[in-house]
């Protein structure tokens, strides 16, 4: 596992018949995928994704159009906007995670470390800060 949060380069073949990207699990991936889940046909100005996870840890994509993940680790905040397919966003585990600002059609492609685990979740912003000031994520 990696502590930080991490925007990686995918591998692309551009080619005038459309282009082409890739992800291996050993290569690109820092974690055992688990499950893969995907959001899509956000209405515009929705926000989803406020929590943080105790355990799991995600790859983020955002196979079309482009919006924004912002992770706050309890004392800073950091925007990384997904707007090309051929990137995505390494989420390590416990950080508090908002994503924003999604553009008509756009598709965000979430790879996950564990299964869906409702007790994974912080939901309680007040809550997830407290957890960090003692240690416990
Ligand atoms: P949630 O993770 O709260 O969405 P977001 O953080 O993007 O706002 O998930 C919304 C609902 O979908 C929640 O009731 C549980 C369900 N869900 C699953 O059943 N499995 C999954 O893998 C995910 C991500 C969500």
């Amino acid at each position: 596992m990696m502590d930080s949060p991490k925007i990686m380069e995918l591998p692309k073949f551009l080619d005038s018949r459309g282009n082409l990207s890739f992800i291996e699990q050993d290569t690109h991936i820092p974690f055992k995928i688990r499950r893969t889940y995907w959001l899509y046909d956000v209405p515009g100005g929705e926000c989803r994704g406020g929590h943080a996870y105790r355990e799991n840890q995600e790859f983020i994509v955002a196979l079309s159009g482009s919006f924004d993940v912002v992770l706050d680790d309890g004392q800073n905040k950091n925007v990384f906007t997904l707007n090309r397919s051929y990137y995505g966003l390494y989420v390590p585990k416990g950080l508090w995670r908002e994503m924003e600002n999604f553009s008509t059609n756009s598709l965000a492609l979430v790879l996950s470390s564990t299964v869906y685990d409702a007790n994974d979740y912080i939901r309680d912003y007040d809550e997830f800060l407290n957890m960090k000031k003692n240690g416990e994520i």
